[in-house]
């Protein structure tokens, strides 16, 4: 059959839905980039804030109409896959369950850990009877990552650069963090298993690896009396050979010890790039959060990270209008983001999640507009440390792994094979280069002067090699 997959929310979902569209190849399907064109329409779904699950709702909307408008003629499946499928479950069936024509209107839900069985569901959901495949929470380490290994590398979107999942699921309880709740609790992978997987990918050519964890940094696979933590999966796989980058995403403050930044510092191809979501600046708020550091916490790891890891590029994420957030704490986090430098920042509104400790017991007492105000503030304020962050590359050499033409570029209008078209790359702290270059640099690195700065990006020219 022809299938039509589209994701939404994190790396872990792009990764996921890579791994599914291998899966699905394997099984005979085929994936086509246009829905009006597939028989099988799948939604790889996020939870994380309301807006995101919005997103889909109105999706299936579209899909449900398609459906009604084929009159039954051609055969449509419609199913929602990852977090919002594992949150919402049969409630979701329900809610979409016949279509005018009597059919029915969405065939298939399965949680984020199904995806190994989403060829079997598909054929079930064809013969006309909705499916729902629900995740049980801690599911055994083993078996989990066999979609992982059985991965096809042959049909990875990236020429240079692969994500790579080491740990699923959470044991934070962040009050207001739908994760734990719809992906379980944390189950890292064994290391054996990640090495080889990491093994694999740079021989086919990948030389630049994302480790992917919720919580990336509290990774710990104990056997018997040996422990592997972060720091020693770090050294083992930045010891594979032909590995040029190492990056691992996301961190919990919690967490970070000495060891992963001395690993950062002394392991060559380990990028010095850490996305440090603190959330707030405030401690009252960190407290209802039950982030469970305190903001002096906060402040010490990043002047460890700034004295440890020479040139450190560090990221955060903050959330506006958590309940009870006064003026004060939200001056707090914008004081926060002045004194960490970050090079980028997402800042979110806080969006109630139906279960959470937050949306159960707290009210959600910051009105809308005013959470936009403090989003738009911290947004302003970032743009000024982003900028001056920036900046302070003008004049240097950088080196950047090319991610190929710049979104801009793609939407200008130009000759076939151009001489030059403008390049986007990264440097290994996950700063945008912006470059003009020949199309063919994908996925080669190149050296590159850096001549101009925004809040968001860097400017520059290829150097002569
Ligand atoms: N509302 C708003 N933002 C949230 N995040 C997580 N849960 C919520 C929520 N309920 C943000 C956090 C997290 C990022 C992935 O999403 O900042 O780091
Ligand atoms: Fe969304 Fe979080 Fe699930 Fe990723 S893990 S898809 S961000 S809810």
């Amino acid at each position: 059959m022809k299938i039509y997959l589209e994701t939404f929310g994190c790396q872990m979902n792009r990764l996921d839905s890579e791994l599914l569209a291998g899966v699905l190849r394997a099984a005979g399907h085929e994936m086509v980039a246009d829905a009006r064109t597939a028989d099988v329409l799948l939604h790889n779904t996020c939870s994380v804030r309301q807006h995101a699950e919005d997103k889909v709702h109105s999706r299936l909307g579209v899909d449900l109409r398609r459906k009604a408008d084929s009159k039954g003629r051609r055969k449509i499946i419609i199913g929602v896959l990852g977090c919002m499928a594992q949150r919402c479950g049969a409630e979701l069936l329900a809610r979409y369950k016949n279509l005018p024509t009597g059919q029915a209107g969405l065939d298939l839900v399965a949680g984020p850990s199904q995806l190994a069985n989403v060829p079997a569901l598909i054929a079930q959901a064809a013969t006309g009877e909705p499916v729902c495949a629900m995740d049980r929470p801690g599911s055994p380490a083993d078996g989990f990552d066999a979609i992982d290994l059985a991965r096809d590398v042959a049909c990875m979107p990236q020429v240079a650069q692969a994500f790579v999942r080491i740990s699923r699921g959470c044991n934070k309880a962040c009050a207001y963090c739908v994760v734990p709740a719809v992906r379980g609790p944390e189950v890292s992978r064994r290391p054996e298993r990640i090495a080889e997987e990491v093994r694999r990918l740079v021989g086919a050519g990948r030389s630049q690896i994302t480790l992917l964890g919720q919580t990336v940094n509290s990774y710990r696979w104990t056997a018997g009396p040996r422990t592997c933590r972060f720091n020693d999966l770090l050294a083992a796989v930045s010891a594979v050979p032909g590995l040029r980058r190492l990056r691992f995403v996301t961190s919990h403050p919690l967490d970070f010890g000495d060891d992963v930044l001395q690993a950062m510092r002394d392991l060559p191809n380990v990028c010095p790039y850490v996305h440090l979501p603190a959330q707030s600046g405030s401690d009252a708020v960190l407290k209802r959060m039950n982030r469970r550091y305190s903001r002096a916490q906060y402040d010490e790891l990043i002047d460890r990270c700034r004295a440890i890891v020479p040139n450190v590029v560090l990221a955060g994420d903050f959330i506006v209008g958590f309940p009870g957030e006064t003026e004060d704490d939200h001056a707090a986090s914008a004081e926060l983001i002045r004194r960490s430098g970050y090079k980028n920042c997402f800042v979110f509104k806080y969006s109630p999640r139906p279960g959470t400790f937050a949306a159960e017991k707290l009210a959600d007492d910051v009105p809308l507009s005013i959470k936009r105000r403090r989003n738009n503030e911290l947004l302003a304020v970032q743009e000024e440390v982003g900028l001056a962050h920036h900046a302070a590359y003008v004049g240097r050499m950088v080196e950047v792994l090319v991610e190929g033409p710049s979104p801009r570029a793609t939407k200008q209008p130009h000759p076939p094979n151009p001489p030059a078209t403008q390049l986007l790359g990264r440097t290994t702290g996950d700063h945008i280069v912006v470059f003009d270059g020949p199309s063919d640099l994908a996925g080669q690195y190149v050296n590159v002067r850096i001549t101009g700065a925004s809040s968001l990006t860097l400017t520059g020219e290829r150097a002569a090699s």
